[in-house]
């Protein structure tokens, strides 16, 4: 069977952008892959060296794990676990960083763009340079064949897929060039329409109350030119009518587009409508997370099981690896 890895950094909770953004498509994936999946603490560490001492990385690496398992990653199939417990990936990241030419990582246009974007914080170190070194150490740890990716990651993949022809140029050939697995998501906006992000304030969150839902989606911007309840709306201009289109049955839908173009359905009946479907398609993984919730030391079993079964491949690639260089023993 081929093997995907994937990787997701534990920076706070899941929102539904990234559920319906990425970690769905995972769990899709677990049928027809073998999957290994990482929260990759070290790739956190990149960017909030600043803040570690109060950043509670492990609580929050704990915290993802729980979300994945929430969202449907099935541990007895798939290998869930934290990458800084599995020390294979430095080591192999550190034998990279050997042969990889500086130019090809000053290159990588995420790393001019966050130092630009994330203005107040001091990105010009060795770790952040070396983010895409570290990553293609977590793939071809494990000869994944596949890496599921957005486009926003395409760059690193191909660098990945470099460090491995260059590794195999140099050295002999241990490393295969993982695949991008290209495949169709769900782009959800924000409340306000923009991008969902964190920071942007306009998320909702996979484990969300059911109250808190409802509360978010009654702020949600509507058509700006529906300003009276007698006023016909224009759905296509519209985020709940979005969000209708994804989480209410299609000919359901469609009576909203028709109801709302006619003005016989307002604008808070409406989105009460949403909220009750959000929290319904929703509640399943939400009944999953307070499950392990309430449970720390089944979630610990679960991530000590899935570092054992990662480093089982880890190790065996890594000494191939060393061998190929004369390091090894
Ligand atoms: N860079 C990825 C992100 O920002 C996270 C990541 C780290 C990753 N290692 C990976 C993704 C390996 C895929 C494969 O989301
Ligand atoms: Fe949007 Fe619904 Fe209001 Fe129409 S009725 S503008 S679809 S919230």
């Amino acid at each position: 069977m081929a093997r995907v890895f994937s990787g997701i950094r534990p920076t706070g909770q899941m929102h539904l952008g990234n559920f319906l953004g990425a970690v769905k498509n995972w769990v899709d994936l677990q049928n027809d892959y073998e999957v290994i999946l990482s929260v990759v603490d070290w790739h956190a560490c990149t960017t909030e060296y600043e803040n570690l001492a109060k950043y509670s990385l492990r609580e929050r690496s704990e915290q993802m794990a729980m979300e994945l398992l929430a969202a449907g990653i099935d541990p007895d199939r798939s290998i869930l676990f934290v990458q800084s417990d599995v020390p294979e990936h430095v080591e192999l990241a550190t034998l990279f960083g050997m042969f990889t030419p500086l130019p090809w990582l000053e290159r990588v246009p995420t790393y001019k763009e966050q130092i630009q974007n994330l203005v107040g914080k001091d990105l010009l170190t060795y770790g952040f340079l070396g983010y895409p070194v570290l990553q293609a150490a977590d793939i071809l740890a494990y000869k994944a064949t596949h890496v599921p990716v957005g486009e926003d990651q395409l760059p690193h993949l191909e660098l990945c897929r470099e460090i491995a022809r260059r590794f195999n140029y140099l050295y002999g050939e241990v490393f295969p060039e993982p695949q991008a697995l290209q495949t169709e998501t769900t782009k959800l906006p924000g409340l306000d329409n923009r991008k969902m992000s964190k920071s942007y304030d306009n998320a909702i969150n996979v484990t969300e109350s059911e109250e808190s839902t409802a509360k978010k989606v009654s702020t949600m911007i509507t058509d700006p030119a529906r300003v009276r309840r007698s006023d016909p709306g224009n759905p296509d201009v519209c985020t709940v009518f979005t969000y209708h289109k994804i989480f209410t049955p299609a000919a359901r839908t469609k009576e909203i587009d028709a109801a709302c173009r006619a003005a016989t359905i307002g604008c808070v009946e409406c989105k009460r409508e949403l909220g009750v479907n959000l929290n319904m398609y929703l509640a399943e993984v939400r009944e999953r997370h307070a499950e392990i919730a309430a449970r720390p030391d089944r979630l610990r079993e679960i991530l000590g099981d899935g570092a054992e079964r990662a480093r089982r491949i880890a190790s065996e690639v890594l000494a191939e690896a060393k061998a190929a260089i004369g390091i090894g023993k």
